[in-house]
C-alpha cells in the first residue's frame, strides 16, 4: 500500500492545518497510509511521528499554527542530515514525502531527493509569499488581513495624537506583505526592498522627511509608515532616531512581529491549502516528484523545486505603481 509522510517546516503559516487535513482525507480516499512527522525535519531525524487518519484532522482547519509543530532544522544543511532523514523514510517504507513550508524547507526536500528513491512534493506555506510559481502562498492572505486590522487600530490612536507611526511588518527579504498591507491601510509611506535602496538611506530619509513635512504643514491627522523588516539599517528604532535628529520629527514605533503568523486562517488560505493539499495527493498517484504545487490564476501546476526557491517573485508592479501614484498625487495636491 502507498504510504505518504507529511511534515510542516520553517515559519508556520495559517492554513497549514487545512493543508494537512486535505492530504489526510484524500490519502484515505485513495486508500493510502499517512503518517506525520513532528517538529519539521527534526521529526525525521529523531523518528518522531504518528499515524494520521481523518480523526486526527477533524476540527483543525480553522486554527493557525500546525498540529505537526514546526521548526527550523540546521542539521538538514549538514551532509549527514538528509542521509539520516532518508534512513527514517526507508525504515517506515515511505513512498512520498510532502513538506509544507518555505524556501529553506524546500532546500531540505531537494537534499533528500538527492539521496532517496521516493517522491518529494512541496506545498508553499509561508506568510512571506516569496516562492516563485504560485500567485500566493498558504498563510499570506491571513498575515495581510491580520496586519491590516492591526494598522487600522494603530491609525485610530495615531489620528487622536496626530502622530507619525513607523509600523514594521514581516516578510523576511520581500515586500509582499509591506505593499499589500500598506495599500490596504492607506499608509502614507511604504518603505520596502522594491522601492528603497537600503544602501542609500540618505535619499530615502530626505524624501520621507519631505513627505511628512508637507503633510504636517496641512495639519493632517496622522502619518503611517509601513516598513519592511530587515530593510532599514538599525531597524525601525534607527529610523525613528534619524527622523528626530535630522528634522525634529517625533514618531512612535510598532513592530507587529509574530501576531502576523498566528490566528485563524482567512477563507482564502483555507481554500488554497485545501486545493493544494488535494493536488499533492494526485501528484503522488501520478508519480510526480521534485515539485512544488503552485496556483497561478485558477490553474494548479507543478513547479520544479529549484524554480520555486531560486526564481524571483517580485511584488506585482501594479501595486508599486499604485503606491507611487497615490503618493505623487498627494504631494502635488498639497504643494499647490
Ligand atoms: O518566514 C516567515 C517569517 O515569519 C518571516 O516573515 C520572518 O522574518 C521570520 O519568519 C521570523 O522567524 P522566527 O519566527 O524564527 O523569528
Amino acid at each position: 500500500m502507498t504510504k505518504i509522510a507529511i511534515l510542516t517546516s520553517g515559519g508556520d503559516a495559517p492554513g497549514m492545518n487545512a493543508a494537512i487535513r486535505a492530504i489526510v482525507h484524500s490519502a484515505q480516499h485513495n486508500q493510502y497510509d499517512c503518517i506525520g512527522f513532528f517538529h519539521g525535519y527534526n521529526g525525521l531525524l529523531n523518528d518522531e511521528w504518528q499515524t494520521l487518519t481523518h480523526r486526527d484532522v477533524a476540527n483543525v482547519l480553522q486554527f493557525g499554527g500546525t498540529i505537526l509543530k514546526s521548526a527550523r532544522c540546521r542539521a538538514m544543511c549538514e551532509p549527514q542530515g538528509p542521509k539520516q532523514a532518508v534512513n527514517t523514510l526507508r525504515k517506515h517504507q515511505i513512498d512520498a514525502l510532502i513538506v509544507i513550508g518555505g524556501d529553506g524547507s524546500f532546500r531540505g526536500l531537494e537534499a533528500i531527493k538527492a539521496h532517496w528513491e521516493g517522491q518529494v512534493i512541496g506545498l508553499p506555506g509561508t506568510i512571506d509569499n516569496d516562492l516563485a510559481g504560485t500567485d500566493n502562498t498558504i498563510g499570506f492572505a491571513t498575515a495581510v488581513t491580520t496586519a491590516t486590522h492591526a494598522i487600522d487600530k494603530i491609525r485610530d490612536t495615531a489620528n487622536a495624537f496626530e502622530r507619525v507611526f513607523i509600523v514594521e511588518v514581516m516578510g523576511r527579504h520581500s515586500g509582499h506583505i509591506a505593499f499589500h498591507v500598506g495599500l490596504a491601510t492607506g499608509a502614507e509611506a511604504i518603505l520596502s526592498f522594491e522601492n528603497c535602496d537600503s544602501a542609500d538611506t540618505k535619499q530615502q530619509l530626505d524624501r520621507l522627511i519631505n513627505q511628512i513635512q508637507v503633510q504636517q504643514q496641512y495639519n493632517h491627522d496622522s502619518f503611517v509608515i509601513v516598513l519592511a523588516e530587515n530593510l532599514w539599517p538599525g531597524g525601525p528604532q534607527a529610523l525613528k532616531a534619524q527622523l528626530a535628529e535630522q528634522a525634529d520629527i517625533e514618531s512612535a514605533v510598532c513592530v507587529l512581529g509574530h501576531i502576523q503568523r498566528g490566528g485563524s486562517p482567512a477563507p482564502e488560505d483555507r481554500l488554497l491549502a485545501t486545493e493544494l493539499g488535494l493536488e499533492a495527493v494526485n501528484a503522488v498517484t501520478d508519480n510526480r516528484t521534485g515539485i512544488m504545487i503552485g496556483k497561478q490564476g485558477t490553474a494548479l501546476h507543478d513547479v520544479p523545486l529549484s524554480h520555486a526557491i531560486n526564481a524571483a517573485k517580485p511584488v506585482d508592479a501594479r501595486w508599486i505603481k499604485a503606491q507611487h501614484d497615490v503618493l505623487t498625487e498627494y504631494l502635488v495636491k498639497h504643494r499647490k
